[in-house]
């Protein structure tokens, strides 16, 4: 595994192997987990040569978050990375990515509308425009998503399409802890007392599942029976519970095809999310 940290090493790095080979590419913030490195396996069983970023970037964070607090460990994701089989890592600085002067950026507008968009404003104009610019470095044929973030992944394929860039986008299911937990850099942060608690997000989410294919459909009742399930840990503060469209991601109210069942939970200084998706 080569690590690199120049836009123009990267870019030149895998100007070899291409047109031959495919690229597939795991854009990450670090503190690398299991999702991280299934999105790395699901990246390798679908290319020649596997590049796996590290930026923890900070214009997709709002004032008063968790920037400064984001875990942060190089050696120990370069192992991860390296036992997990990528072929590149590119951990680039602020300086490269964000130059004096810097004063472009990309954003999508219905889609970041909802859930993540609405509760933290500039968040995905931040990430959309980083993508973009991972993209243009690396220039992958696949690049893989996780579906604990299901808006920014549905973000991601609606920008490429618009975009017309040429790159694959793939949604690879949420890894989750024994206890249901998804797994998350920002878990670490929790102390032990909320680590406890936050297993009722996705028992939450289950329960509203078992109910939707038991035959409920107002999205009014379930919301409320997973804000009631998880608000009955007073360590559980509610962000957001919403049902919406995979399409436009309009909230919803009755489920009536596919749809994205959304839950932004804050403990103390950690914000977490989980979703399902449901298919009825
Ligand atoms: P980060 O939070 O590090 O996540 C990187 C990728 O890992 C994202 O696609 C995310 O959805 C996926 N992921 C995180 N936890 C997961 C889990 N438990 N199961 C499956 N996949 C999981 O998302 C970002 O970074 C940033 O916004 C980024 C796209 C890198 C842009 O800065």
């Amino acid at each position: 595994m080569q690590t690199i940290t120049t836009i123009k090493e990267m870019s030149g790095r895998l100007e070899a192997f291409r047109p031959e080979k495919r690229i597939g590419f795991v854009p990450t913030m670090g503190w690398l987990h299991e999702g991280h490195l299934r999105l790395l396996k699901t990246a390798k069983s679908l290319s020649d040569v596997t590049v796996l970023s590290i930026y923890v970037n900070p214009s997709q964070f709002g004032p008063g978050e968790d920037y400064s607090l984001y875990p942060r460990d190089v050696e120990r994701d370069h192992r991860l990375a390296e036992e997990a089989g990528a072929d590149f890592i590119f951990l680039p600085p602020d300086e490269e990515m964000y130059p004096p002067g810097y004063q472009t950026w990309v954003s999508v507008d219905e889609l970041t509308r909802h859930l993540c968009g609405a509760s933290r404003p500039g968040h995905f104009r931040g990430v959309t425009t980083v993508v973009t610019k991972l993209f243009n470095i690396v220039r992958p044929h696949l690049a893989v998503f996780g579906q604990k973030d299901a808006q920014q992944a549905l973000v991601i394929k609606r920008m490429v399409y618009d975009l017309n860039i040429d790159v694959d986008i793939v949604m690879a299911p949420t890894v989750r802890e024994k206890d249901g937990l998804a797994v998350s850099s920002r878990n670490k942060n929790l102390t032990p007392d909320q680590r406890r608690a936050a297993p009722l997000i996705y028992q939450a989410l289950q329960k509203c599942s078992k109910s939707i294919q038991q035959g409920n459909r107002d999205c009014a009742r379930l919301k409320k029976m997973v804000r009631d399930m998880i608000t009955d840990n007073p360590l559980l503060q509610i962000d957001y519970v919403e049902c919406v469209d995979l399409d436009r991601m309009q909230p919803l109210r009755h489920i009536s095809a596919s749809a994205l069942i959304a839950v932004a939970v804050r403990t103390g200084t950690v914000r977490l999310v989980d979703n399902i998706i449901v298919d009825i």
